[in-house]
């Protein structure tokens, strides 16, 4: 069910405006944002059924514009299941934009590299995820539209597209299995040893169940992650957050570059 409250605030907010293409902006991926020409910023707080800040004053933003010639939603600012323990925090305003005419679905996010060849800086494509918690947003859905099809979640023509614009850049663009962890504590060595077993190349709270979502409200699903460091004991470096954000503001530029070619060609 879309709630028509936030269909109708869209509506009326960003009016003649359809979105072809949504895209969720990760840590690190924030700089999109100063790519959207004649861009009208609408704040979460206006959206009913968005997520909602839990810091007075850290709202997100929802960036509607052009990026090349495709009219592209930007979701500055989005909800995870540390946050509240569930992962239904996407699920209204996914649901909305879908209905308000959005056809594809970009998630971006920050992750942990198991993988050597991916040093913190890499660029990831997810190929497929490994769903660790065993939890779905989807969860006291009605219908047969529920039992949704995870076998090609991640579109295999979007992210051709994907390794196009980065050769055209020059860039690496890696493809592996992201993991999807609860957190919002980090990983202990052990879990990402149990993690490698399993075929991660990365690890990150986020992204997997917008993915379910998308793909049970028909959206296109291309997904990139920026490695920020790698997973724990694999590396000499303490994690923090700060090190995540410190890791994802240098690789910004790059990674940006890279998202923006890809927008404009979809
Ligand atoms: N683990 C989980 N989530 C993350 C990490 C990590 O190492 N880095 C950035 N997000």
């Amino acid at each position: 069910m879309t709630d028509t409250t936030a269909l109708a605030a869209l509506r009326t907010q960003a009016p003649g405006f359809t979105p072809r293409i949504v895209v969720v902006l990760g840590s690190g991926w924030g700089a999109l944002a100063d790519r959207v020409a004649q861009p009208l910023r609408l704040p979460y707080a206006g959206l009913p059924g968005f997520p909602q800040p839990t810091v007075a004053g850290h709202g997100g933003t929802l960036v509607c514009g052009q990026i090349g010639p495709n009219p592209v939603a930007l979701m500055s600012g989005r909800s995870h299941a540390y946050e509240t323990g569930e992962p239904t925090g996407m699920k209204q305003a996914l649901r909305a934009l879908r209905a308000w005419g959005a056809e594809v679905l970009v998630l971006t996010n920050a992750a942990g590299s198991l993988r050597p060849d991916m040093p913190p800086g890499s660029l990831m494509a997810l190929s497929d995820h490994l769903n660790i918690p065993q939890r779905s947003p989807l969860t006291g859905e009605g219908g047969a539209e529920r039992f949704v099809d995870m076998s090609a979640a991640y579109d295999a023509k979007l992210r051709r597209g994907a390794q196009a614009a980065a050769a055209r850049l020059g860039q690496v663009l890696h493809e592996g299995v992201y993991a999807w962890v609860a957190g919002p504590q980090f990983e202990t060595p052990a879990e990402i040893r149990m993690l490698r077993v399993l075929g991660a190349d990365a690890v990150g709270m986020s992204t997997v169940p917008e993915t379910i979502l998308a793909r049970h409200a028909g959206l296109q699903v291309l997904a990139l992650s920026m490695m920020v460091n790698m997973a724990a004991g694999l590396s000499d470096e303490h994690l923090s957050h700060a090190h995540t954000l410190a890791q994802a503001a240098a690789a910004s530029a790059a990674a940006c570059e890279l998202l923006a070619d890809v927008l404009a060609t979809i």
